[in-house]
């Protein structure tokens, strides 16, 4: 067992501690395919735990971080792999850190032989696979959430419309911003309620796509959240929410 393995671990296990209370995961997804698995002991196992530890390491500084590990056996392509992670645009490093340990050690103990997983929460998510997805639009991965409480009552009629109109916008301002892929705002509906919206992409991505990305689950919120107080569309390379409440730092 090497040094820097130990290291990490004993990381972890520390910072679990202290990070505890940080949020859950909204949802992982495993790999299917049949011999989408790597056995104990494999060099992508060993890959694996590396391209961990880089994320863990090199992902709450900027916020984002890509790797490739290609471990000991370089004639054998299939074990290599590949990783990122990306934490919402408003998180501090520390809330970052908190979020991707708690990404780490929930994918490891849900997916644990699985090559190719992904996991998201509120602040982060993380991906990996043994095939390169860098810079590639993912949408086969994908959920809908919606704020269980209906809209009627507080909800001005047209509340569905402005909602739209924010979210296009956001994903405009998201894709303009190379930096972070994020966007964040609020409307105000004059004698009624408040809409704060949130778009994210994956900064692997181009502004170009982060666009398509966006545009492409924004046009979705329709289906799923019209006449609700909150939504999200949640894919694996870009995310859009609304809610009546603030949930994003200013
Ligand atoms: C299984 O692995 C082989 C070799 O890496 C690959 O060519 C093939 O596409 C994989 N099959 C499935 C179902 O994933
Ligand atoms: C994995 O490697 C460790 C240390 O080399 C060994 O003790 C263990 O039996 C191995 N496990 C499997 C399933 O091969
Ligand atoms: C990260 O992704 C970029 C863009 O696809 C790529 O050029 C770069 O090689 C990747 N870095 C690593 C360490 O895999
Ligand atoms: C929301 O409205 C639908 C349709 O009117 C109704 O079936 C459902 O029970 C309501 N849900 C809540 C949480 O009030």
């Amino acid at each position: 067992m090497s040094l820097p393995f130990l290291t990490l671990i004993l990381l972890l296990q520390s910072t679990i501690i202290i990070t505890s209370a940080a949020a859950k995961p909204l949802m992982h997804i495993c790999s299917q395919t049949p011999n989408a698995t790597f056995t104990r002991n494999s060099t992508y196992e060993r890959n694996l735990r590396q391209l961990m530890g880089q994320l863990y390491y090199q992902t709450p500084p900027t916020g984002f971080t890509n790797a490739t590990i290609t471990g000991q056996q370089q004639s054998s392509p299939d074990q290599t792999t590949y990783g990122l992670a990306n934490c919402r645009g408003d998180s501090t490093p520390s809330h970052c850190q908190a979020c991707i340990v708690e990404a780490i050690t929930t994918v490891h103990k849900t997916c644990p032989y699985s090559k190719e997983a992904i996991i998201w929460l509120d602040n982060c998510y993380l991906k990996y696979s043994s095939v390169r997805f860098f810079g590639r639009v993912d949408v086969r991965n994908k959920f809908h959430m919606v704020n269980g409480k209906n809209a009627s009552g507080d909800i001005a009629p047209g509340f569905d419309g402005i909602r739209q109109r924010l979210m296009v916008n956001l994903a405009g301002e998201a894709a303009g911003d190379p930096a972070r892929f994020y966007a964040a705002g609020q409307v105000e509906i004059p004698g009624s309620v408040r809409i704060y919206g949130l778009v994210q992409c994956g900064r692997d991505l181009s502004g170009r796509d982060c666009r398509r990305c966006a545009d492409g689950l924004v046009g979705e919120l329709p289906r799923f959240s019209n006449g609700k107080v909150g939504g999200r569309v949640v894919s694996g390379s870009c995310s859009v929410r609304f809610e009546t409440y603030p949930f994003f730092r200013a």
